[in-house]
């Protein structure tokens, strides 16, 4: 029975070759900052106010100058049909939609943004990396613009691949192939197999006009990657882009400071969910100096962890605008499709209605620093 995000997660685990599996579920080096993301929100303890009227609780709020019906936000996530051959990014931008949340788009998606935009009305966000031909990264935008796309997300926390170890251990690319190791993991996944091999093959869509095709997702970034890229060119895209601009990836109130200076209408505080830089903080224990540090210049969303309702709360409760979540919509879309990815989505929004009503605090403007208990 699913209950969590962990039961989702099980059920993902049940369903994958162990490489997929991995490549959701892991992080860089020792992956400490994976699990200090979830963890830290787990060591704040809450205290609850009683006797409040919560017969009607508020979830719903604007962010990226969109309404929304929760402060959730679907963050990008590289190649959904990875995960889901036949669902894949479709299947996650409708119940995003279904739910009232902001769906965002990786520019490493398996479906292309024309294709997704058609099949889901619902507010979307697009993602991008700057690539070394800033030809490319024009044209990008302007089919993003083009396809409908309301916000662009420029990820700052990848000039270099983290180091995830069990990618190369487990033999895990993109697409998946075929030697000794990785038929043994496929074994005993018949589902998920059928799937793939009845399937169109997984690639980066919106660049599949490319040559030099994606192979594992570490060596691409590797190639394509611009390490180069300053302020001066998150100034540039700001430029080229009028729509809402955030920058993903901060950590430091110093560059939540350049983020504002360059134009950024939302700081998206994230660590990749420990994929990049290991032992770096947890999201949540850098937000409140961000916060501090913006005092209202830019809305502040903050990623990593989020596993609970109750997350969801303390992370608004020091000042971040939304939250957003990666590998809960992951796990939901691995094991169920488009119905995994809804219960997910189902469950956060439940936990957090229920946190709200249960400190006494129902509408998310009552959400304050005096929700914790030290
Ligand atoms: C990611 N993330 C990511 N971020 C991004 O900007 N572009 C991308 O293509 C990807 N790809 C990607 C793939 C997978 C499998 C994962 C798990 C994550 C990072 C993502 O947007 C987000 O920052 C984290 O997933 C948030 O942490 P949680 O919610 O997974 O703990
Ligand atoms: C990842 C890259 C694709 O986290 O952003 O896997």
């Amino acid at each position: 029975m699913i209950t969590s995000i962990a039961d989702l997660r099980e059920a993902a685990r049940r369903r994958l070759p162990r490489m997929v599996f991995d490549y959701i579920d892991g992080g860089a080096d020792d992956e400490i900052t994976l699990r200090q993301n979830a963890e830290r929100f787990r060591t704040l303890a809450l205290k609850w106010n009683v006797l409040v009227d919560v017969q009607r609780i508020e979830t719903e709020t604007t962010v990226f100058g969109q309404t929304v019906a929760a402060p959730i936000i679907i963050a990008p996530t590289a190649s959904s049909r990875l995960f889901n051959p036949r669902a894949g990014e479709p299947a996650v931008a409708r119940a995003a939609h279904k739910h009232g949340v902001i769906y965002s788009a990786s520019t490493l998606a398996s479906t292309s943004i024309e294709s997704l935009a058609r099949e889901t009305p619902g507010p979307k966000l697009f993602q991008i990396y700057m690539w070394k031909d800033r030809g490319l990264v024009r044209e990008i935008m302007q089919r993003a613009r083009a396809a409908g796309y309301t916000g662009i997300i420029l990820t700052v926390d990848t000039p270099v691949a983290g180091n995830r170890e069990r990618d190369p251990r487990n033999r895990f690319s993109i697409p998946p192939k075929v030697n000794l190791s990785t038929a043994t993991q496929a074994l005993g996944r018949p589902g998920y197999m059928l799937d793939l091999a009845t399937t169109p093959p997984v690639r980066a869509a919106n660049f599949s006009h490319l040559p030099g095709a994606v192979g594992s997702i570490v060596d691409f970034i590797d190639q394509q990657f611009d390490r180069t890229v300053t302020w001066r060119d998150a100034a540039w895209m700001r430029e080229q882009w009028q729509g809402q601009f955030a920058i993903k990836g901060v950590g430091a109130p110093e560059d939540a400071e350049q983020c504002i200076a360059a134009g950024a209408d939302v700081i998206w505080v994230s660590n990749h969910g420990g994929r990049q830089l290991d032992t770096a903080a947890a999201t949540i224990d850098l937000l409140s100096p961000i916060v501090e540090r913006v005092a209202g210049r830019a809305e502040v969303v903050l990623d990593g962890g989020i596993r609970r309702g109750g997350d969801i709360a303390k992370a608004l409760a020091l000042g971040a605008k939304a939250v957003a979540i990666g590998r809960p919509y992951l796990w939901g879309l691995a094991a169920f499709g488009e119905r995994g990815v809804d219960r997910a989505l189902d469950i956060l929004t439940t936990e957090l209605r229920r946190t709200m009503a249960l400190l006494g605090r129902p509408r998310l403007s009552d959400l304050m620093p005096d929700v914790f208990a030290r």
